[in-house]
């Protein structure tokens, strides 16, 4: 691991992603004992130092609460510059206020339009000199532009410089998975074509667009969450061991299962829009963007030749939660009569941890029928366990890669989707609270989307 950065910068201090994530991902480092270097927020707002403190608190104390240790640690650490991205003197500002700083880290939690601007001027000041990069998505908007954007960013920095955010990696859950995955024998055996028919990937949000209608229409659920978060877990699932656990071997796997993924296809992909979503703020009142997705990709690897792979997500559904389902092909039929179920492997990811194996046993009620039983391990987070931006933003100061996307998986991931974004597909309506359009039909693993059920 490389040595830590000595500062953290962050670009866009005063927006939106600030105030519900970066203040309370810094409490909980400072309370932890993690964050021990200056942290200068910069944004163009007219705002002081004691406006910045200001909102600092109002944030922690939304998102979780003050601790009064933390809090002080943290406004001793802070500085502001106020100033346009445009303008060198911001930057001049930075270097003087980055002082003997020699490996700052630059975050840019600001919108994608302005990266290029503001890495550019961070080299003409010498503030990217030593210095890492933290770049929040979308990383581009399509493989074209995230090729730009890559080659900006490299004729600057070099890729192991370069942070690129997904904070589902930074999910406990996530990590989780891969641990289940390769920390156990029991799941390799029957982990491949040979035995498995299918896997489905579902996330489900009870929620529309929660204000952030203008982003969410320039975007559209095929950008925002699965060619980012869901294609990271599906290549947790699908990927090889490593041959050891440094961030290296680890992406490279990774981007061995996009390399085998062939681009999408328009018929394998139903897009759905939730009655309503033209109505909201920033929404376009003829707007063809989804919220709801449901692709069927093919993983045409060794391992998951002619195994189908599906991902759905959605806004609006009947509730909030992340899961996976590994599908087994049908045991032979010795037992005649009774109607067997396909045995399968549940992962939950959010909003707990839950492994769920199941099994055919015969029913209690009628000994001459099969019924499903379910072998279930769960894990409910802890109170201090660590939020996705505490530990992405703590792996990014200490040059840890291995939560972050690396310029050939983020390229792979857009030539994957790249023809559906711009095949304009149709969007179909859907209830609010509902699961999808009925078109999904047409998307759909065998036996069917398996819904996830929530207790209580
Ligand atoms: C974000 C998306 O990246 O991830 C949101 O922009 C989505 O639309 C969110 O709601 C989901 O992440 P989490 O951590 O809230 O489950």
């Amino acid at each position: 691991m490389d040595s830590h950065s000595d500062a953290l910068v962050f670009f866009g201090a005063t927006g939106d992603l600030a105030y519900k994530k970066i203040f309370p991902a810094l409490h909980a480092m400072a309370k932890r004992g993690h964050l021990n270097v200056p942290v200068i927020g910069v944004a163009k707002a007219g705002w002081g130092l004691d406006q910045l403190k200001a909102r600092a608190k109002d944030s922690i104390e939304k998102h979780g609460g003050v601790d009064s240790r933390a809090f002080e640690k943290l406004m001793g650490l802070l500085h502001y510059i106020d100033g346009d991205y445009k303008d060198p003197a911001t930057f001049q500002a930075l270097r003087r206020e980055l002082g003997s700083a020699q490996r700052p880290a630059h975050y840019l939690a600001i919108p994608p339009v302005l990266f290029a601007l503001v890495v550019e001027q961070l080299a003409k000041s010498s503030c990217a000199q030593g210095a890492r990069v933290i770049i929040e998505k979308p990383f581009g908007r399509d493989l074209t532009s995230a090729q730009e954007l890559n080659r900006t960013l490299l004729s600057i920095f070099n890729e192991k410089a370069i942070f690129r955010i997904d904070h589902y990696l930074g999910k406990s859950p996530v990590h989780h998975m891969v641990f289940f995955r390769f920390g156990n024998a029991l799941l390799e055996p029957f982990w491949n074509r040979n035995h498995v028919e299918s896997v489905q990937i579902t996330m489900a949000e009870n929620f529309g667009v929660q204000g952030r209608g203008a982003f969410y229409d320039e975007t559209g659920a095929i950008r925002d969450v699965v060619q980012n978060h869901l294609f990271q877990v599906m290549a947790n699932l699908a990927m090889e061991p490593p041959p050891r656990i440094d961030s290296e071997s680890l992406r490279d796997e990774k981007v061995k299962v996009l390399k085998a993924i062939p681009p999408l296809e328009p018929k394998s992909v139903i897009r759905g829009q939730f009655k309503g979503y033209k109505n909201e703020k920033g929404v376009a009142a003829d707007s063809q963007v989804e919220t709801f997705a449901a692709v069927q990709l093919e993983v045409d690897s060794w391992r998951w030749k002619g195994v189908p792979f599906y991902i759905r997500a959605g806004k609006c559904l009947p509730v909030t939660c992340a899961e996976i389902v590994v599908r087994l092909r049908q045991p032979p039929t010795v037992y005649e009569g009774y109607k067997l179920a396909s045995n399968y492997y549940r992962f939950r990811i959010s909003p707990e941890i839950e492994s769920e194996f199941g099994m055919n046993k015969i029913a209690v009620e009628d000994e001459s029928a099969s019924e499903t039983t379910k072998l279930v391990v769960s894990r409910h987070p802890r109170p201090d366990e660590m939020d996705a931006y505490e530990r992405v933003l703590g792996d990014a100061m200490a040059g840890d890669a291995s939560l972050f996307a690396r310029e050939d998986y983020v390229e792979e991931a857009w030539r994957i989707v790249d023809p559906v974004l711009k095949a304009g597909t149709p969007v179909y309506e859907y209830e609010p609270n509902s699961w999808g359009p009925a078109e999904v039909d047409r998307v759909t693993p065998p036996g069917g989307w398996q819904n996830p059920v929530m207790e209580g």
